[in-house]
């Protein structure tokens, strides 16, 4: 789903810009503070509804003004061009319209413009804990399985509810009620999991050995909560320690993808240009199997693109980005440093003091 034009306003440095785009590869050459990873985090806002540098919108919309926006035109699945905006006020309101529909829902944009992020600090996926790689499972479950977003959103409101009664009840009968339906929540939502991980994994290993041949990764999920105990069973073995601890301790909240080379951890092993290039085997991964389950294409978004590769590792990188056929943003100070990626319908486009010029 490519977008085929984009427009930015009032987002940080970026005043105004208006750009026709290419379906296939868009560098963003400039300065460092031009404004690249500026226009890149722009669109994921148009894909996801919030920036991935900063929590607070305070903080995107340009200086002085009152609002931002970033609205375009993507390609759908059977190939219309579509309108897409998001406005963003300081006082925390957002606007999405989509297709000419305004009050869209934030999870509607995520359906329609499925985005991959690769970025300098990106293999914080596998050096940090347990939630970013959560959001990894959970962007491809969010995809492929339709009841996800609302039983997920229906699990924390629920675990929130629980851990407060927690606090109160007296005997654990008083928690019961909910914990059937957390349940049953829970149950669907590891099994959602599980299937998408023992998916994703073939994927993986063929591109890890594309990029990383000397090592074979293996991919462990964790459900959250011990492999031979049923959730409701837990819920009632652990109250007491629930109670003492003031929040529940264990479920798919706490779930996590072990991520492995040769049986020891990655992050005790790879290097920082390896750790690089599994996290992009692994977004690759994802993008690959979101083609061959839904036909539909995600964009991907590469901040930096140079950064902790040496050239024949962005070669390899730049023949697989190529092979996926996907939209591809790049970002890089340097237009040497993407030589190998250019093609005949790539667009080039010029940084500089938040102004983006095509080239
Ligand atoms: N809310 C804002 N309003 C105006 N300008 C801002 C705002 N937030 C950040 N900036 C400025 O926007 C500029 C763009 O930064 P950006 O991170 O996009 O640069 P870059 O081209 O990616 O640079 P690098 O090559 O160093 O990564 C910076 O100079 C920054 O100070
Ligand atoms: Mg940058």
């Amino acid at each position: 789903m490519p977008l085929t034009r984009l427009v930015v306003q009032k987002f940080r440095n970026i005043k105004a810009c208006d750009i026709e785009l290419s379906a296939g590869f868009n560098f963003l050459i400039g300065p460092n503070g031009s404004g690249k990873t500026s226009l890149l985090e722009a669109i994921y806002l148009l894909g996801h509804g919030r920036s991935f540098k900063s929590t607070l919108t305070g903080r995107v919309i340009q200086n002085e003004a009152q609002e931002l926006f970033v609205h375009g035109r993507f390609l759908s699945s059977d190939q219309f061009e579509l309108p897409i905006g998001i406005n963003k006020q300081r006082d925390g309101s957002t606007e999405v319209k989509i297709g000419g529909q305004s009050g869209q829902k934030i999870a509607q944009l995520a359906k329609v413009l499925p985005l991959q992020l690769i970025h300098p600090e990106g293999f914080d996926l596998l050096t940090d804990g347990p939630k970013q790689r959560r959001a990894f499972m959970d962007w491809g479950v969010f995809h492929s399985e339709p009841a996800f977003y609302e039983a997920w959103g229906r699990f924390k409101r629920l675990n929130k509810q629980r851990n407060a009664l927690l606090k109160t009840a007296t005997h654990y009968r008083e928690l019961r009620y909910w914990d059937d339906e957390l349940a049953r929540l829970a149950d669907n939502i590891d099994a959602w999991r599980r299937q998408y991980v023992q998916q994703i994994s073939s994927v993986a290993q063929t591109l890890c050995q594309v990029f990383l041949p000397e090592f074979d990764i293996d991919l462990k999920y964790y459900r959250g909560w011990d492999k031979d105990t049923p959730y409701s069973e837990l819920l009632e073995k652990s109250f007491e320690r629930d109670q003492l601890l003031g929040y529940t301790f264990s479920g798919p909240n706490k779930a996590d993808l072990k991520i492995k080379v040769g049986g020891t951890p990655v992050e005790d092993v790879l290097s920082r240009g390896q750790l690089k290039l599994m996290v992009c085997a692994l977004r690759v991964a994802q993008g690959q199997h979101l083609t061959e389950l839904t036909g539909k294409q995600c964009i991907y978004l590469i901040d930096d693109f140079a950064s902790e590769l040496d050239s024949q590792r962005r070669e390899r990188l730049a023949d697989c980005f190529k092979s996926t056929g996907a939209q591809v943003f790049v970002s890089s100070i340097t237009q040497n440093q993407v030589a190998d990626m250019i093609e005949s319908n790539s667009k080039m486009f010029h940084v500089e003091h938040g102004t983006i010029e095509q080239g």
